[in-house]
């Protein structure tokens, strides 16, 4: 389980698996809330170790994920309060990989950007904006690959989760998650769940 105190390197003997973890940059208390949330819950279901925001503190936002991963299990950790530039000092300290999602980058479809990134086995720290990212983002300064999902602006949300769905090659949709106070029963129609 990957998190900036439990280090990212690979070299753990018992991680095989390329670890991801979710860095917000830009969230705006209350303007944000909604949005951030919906990131941090895709991240969390969409196969991620942990989610990261910079630069901002949001109690509330990270009392709804804790809460959401408490009782529908999984290992997830929320960190806050650090500026972006300190998260990503300790994640690159630790052989981390920076990649930066946005619609100016490499294109996921047509470039080899996913290989690349998988060729390399670095845990990454996946840098997703808000409004206007600072310019340094997409320099190697701070990133080590900006990658496009498409080339035309869409949402954070959606470019995380196509990215993580190319990456983990639909995998992480038919995941368990330990711990599960709450599982889903897939069915036609209608809600079912088992409480455990
Ligand atoms: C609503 S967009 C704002 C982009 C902003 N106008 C800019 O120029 O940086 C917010 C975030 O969504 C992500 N994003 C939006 N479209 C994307 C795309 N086509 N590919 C990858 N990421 C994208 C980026 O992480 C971006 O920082």
């Amino acid at each position: 389980m990957v998190n900036l105190k439990h280090s990212p390197k690979i070299s753990d003997q018992d991680r095989t698996k390329q670890q991801i973890v979710v860095l917000r940059w830009g969230h705006r208390v209350h303007r944000d809330a909604r949005l951030t949330s919906h990131v941090a819950l895709t991240a969390r279901a969409l196969g991620c170790s942990g989610f990261i925001l910079s630069d901002s503190e949001d109690g509330k936002l990270k009392e709804t994920v804790e809460k959401i991963t408490q009782n529908w299990g999984g290992d997830f950790f929320f960190e806050m309060g650090n500026s972006w530039k300190t998260t990503i000092k300790n994640w690159k300290s630790k052989d981390g990989i920076i990649v930066h999602l946005t619609a100016y980058g490499e294109n996921i479809q047509i470039s080899n950007v996913l290989n690349k990134i998988k060729e390399l086995k670095n845990d990454i720290l996946l840098l997703v904006g808000s409004q206007k990212v600072p310019k340094v983002f997409y320099t190697n300064e701070v990133s080590n690959f900006n990658v496009s999902i498409g080339n035309q602006p869409h949402s954070e949300c959606s470019a995380l989760a196509i990215f993580l769905d190319r990456f983990f090659e639909g995998k992480e949709l038919s995941s368990s998650f330990r711990k599960a106070k709450i599982k889903i029963v897939p069915q036609k129609r209608g809600k079912k769940t088992l409480l455990t």
